[in-house]
């Protein structure tokens, strides 16, 4: 385990806590800077909170994420081993989409510092917002989801957001689609170095189930 990379993993996840960089940050619960192992091979950035991790102060934690460990699990992966965290790290109000200056603020400030300190071997983008924030491009999920991008040195793979794949069949049968070629790429599979190690908050670890209004996006 590398103490000094979780070190600052830490140091990173409580700059967030108390970030004030958007008008987000007036609204929320509390921040969800992310969770996973500091040294994970593989990393997913979703878009924004939603009010059941708004309230938890994790990532996934409602029924999207529930439904994002049901296809993990479903190919073979494992939650524990993958970075987990978004593009905006404060929940918008009542859900709307985080608007550009928000992920304008946020991803220089934070994701790229999660990035770089992490270094996963694949990203995957989980949705649309994620993939404009991200890449800056407006495209139909249908059309890019699947594809498997080099940049900067990683994989990027494009692929839906679990609260549209969970509502509709033709994002679901799609992401499905996409873990199953993530399952096939050994970083996604493989534990990180050192065995598992996890950087969280100090939250609650059972979250109780959100309904699906509350969940985002
Ligand atoms: N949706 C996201 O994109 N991120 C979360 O953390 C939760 C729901």
């Amino acid at each position: 385990m590398d103490t000094s990379r979780e070190e600052k993993l830490a140091a990173i996840h409580a700059g967030i806590r108390v970030c004030t960089r958007c008008r987000l940050h007036e609204t929320r619960t509390h921040a969800v800077p992310g969770e996973g192992p500091a040294d994970a091979r593989c990393m997913f950035i979703g878009e924004a909170p939603g009010a059941r991790e708004d309230e938890c102060g994790r990532p996934f934690v409602g029924m999207s994420g529930g439904f994002l460990d049901a296809l993990l699990a479903e190919v073979g992966l494992s939650r524990e081993a993958i970075y987990i965290t978004s593009v905006a790290k404060c929940r918008p109000p009542s859900n709307r989409n985080p608007r550009a200056d928000e992920t304008g603020a946020c991803i220089p400030a934070w994701l790229h510092d999660q990035i770089a300190l992490i270094d996963p071997e694949i990203v995957v983008t989980l949705g649309g917002v994620a993939l404009k924030a991200l890449f800056d491009e407006d495209v139909r999920m249908r059309e890019v989801h699947g594809q498997v991008r080099e940049q900067d040195g990683r994989r990027w793979l494009i692929t839906y957001h679990p609260a549209s794949a969970m509502r509709f069949p033709e994002p679901r049968e799609g992401m499905r689609e996409d873990f199953r070629k993530l399952a096939e790429m050994p970083a996604s599979r493989d534990a990180p170095p050192g065995g598992p190690s996890s950087v969280a908050g100090n939250y609650p670890r059972v979250c109780s189930p959100a309904s699906e209004e509350e969940d985002a996006p």
